[in-house]
């Protein structure tokens, strides 16, 4: 049955990226438009769960400073539930505390519904804790990843893709002043969609993602052969959660934390005779004010969620397919879970007639 919604939370959770607060200004002021309440949640989840409870009330007013423009997020985000303790201290609760402490909270803040800015670790968490609450959620994607199920673009991605691609621009004139091979290590966990979508746009030699397996031989063999035709220097983009050569992941790969596989192909390279730097990018590549793409798809995501609601449609997360804003049910994005590279698909097509080396062709 149709509820009327009055009053409505916003969350952003999970790993920050650009677009947020462009996310939470859209909802906020498609909302106010409606004649609702919009209340934001600090920290993720945890607002709701930490006594006493820590929000704002969202309002024009809100955006007079232009957060908007700006990367991170104006609530705050957090990765695991955690409960303000008397003594200020902050620890891990246990899940069933979790559940009671959010179902209170959304219950005493009168919330109708939740919009929750998440990627595909935090949303089924929140969608989970949502459930418990008798709360109806709308999900809005955002990863810098761009691997959040059922949407081909991410709030977050364009500009990660812009952060990374300037880099490389930077790193080109270095590399060929020194005739060097330069090693860029690029986020995204299990999924490469940043690391090869950088490396068309930042003119690269060669990208090594978890998606397809690569050689290290053919690799070399690849650096070598464009040397022999007059290219003295070399830009090679490498995903950060691929394995090493050797077949291992690197020391800092445990699943949640990524990091330093790139120095192990220094060494090697070295070996191999190649006089080679490395760029680890980190998390730059979550910062930066938003490009274009990125405030437009955050607007017209903000935009959607509110409508769904006012159309009494919950338990939906907006994506963008094909060109166009729409919706898919919350269980089918959760059930579809994250999405990596298409191995055959056109933007490793692209790649490859670019003559970048993407790893072994099956
Ligand atoms: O999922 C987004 C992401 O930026 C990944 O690309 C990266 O591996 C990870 O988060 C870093 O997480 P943290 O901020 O916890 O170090």
């Amino acid at each position: 049955m149709k509820k009327d919604i009055k009053r409505i939370g916003v969350i952003t959770s999970g790993g920050d990226c650009s677009g947020l607060n462009a996310a939470i200004r859209a909802i906020t002021f498609a909302a106010v438009a409606k004649g609702w309440d919009v209340y934001g949640i600090h920290n993720g989840s945890n607002g709701l769960i930490v006594r006493p409870m820590e929000y704002e009330r969202l309002t024009l007013a809100s955006f007079e400073f232009p957060f908007a423009i700006m990367g991170g997020t104006m609530l705050g985000t957090n990765n695991s539930p955690i409960m303000a303790h008397d003594n200020g201290r902050r620890e891990k609760i246990d899940d069933k505390t979790v559940i009671e402490r959010f179902k209170e909270g959304v219950t005493k803040l009168k919330l109708d519904a939740l919009v929750v800015i998440g990627g595909d670790g935090s949303m089924p968490i929140i969608a989970d804790l949502c459930k418990h609450a008798k709360i109806a959620m709308i999900g809005i994607p955002k990863t810098i990843d761009n691997d959040a199920p059922g949407t081909d673009l991410s709030i977050g991605f364009s500009t990660a893709r812009e952060v990374v691609t300037d880099a490389m621009d930077k790193l080109d004139t270095t590399a060929a002043s020194h005739h060097r091979v330069m090693l860029v290590e690029v986020m995204g966990r299990t999924a490469g969609h940043l690391a090869l979508q950088s490396a068309i746009t930042g003119f690269a030699d060669a990208v090594l993602i978890p998606e397809i397996p690569y050689s290290y031989p053919n690799l070399v063999k690849h650096l070598r052969s464009a040397q022999r035709k007059g290219r003295g220097h070399a830009l090679v983009v490498i995903a950060e959660g691929i394995k090493r050569p050797d077949g291992q992941y690197s020391m800092i790969n445990n699943g949640l934390n990524f990091n330093g596989v790139s120095q192990y192909f220094e060494q090697c390279l070295k070996k191999d005779g190649f006089e080679v730097r490395t760029n680890i990018l980190g998390h730059i590549q979550r910062s930066g004010n938003p490009v274009a793409a990125d405030r437009l798809l955050a607007s017209a995501f903000g935009v959607r969620a509110t409508e769904l609601l006012a159309k009494g449609k919950t338990n939906r997360v907006v994506v963008h397919q094909a060109g166009s804003v729409t919706d898919i049910s919350l269980r089918e994005s959760i059930k579809l879970g994250t999405t990596g590279v298409n191995p055959k698909g056109e933007i490793v097509r692209t790649a490859r007639a670019l003559g970048i080396y993407v790893g072994e062709i099956k």
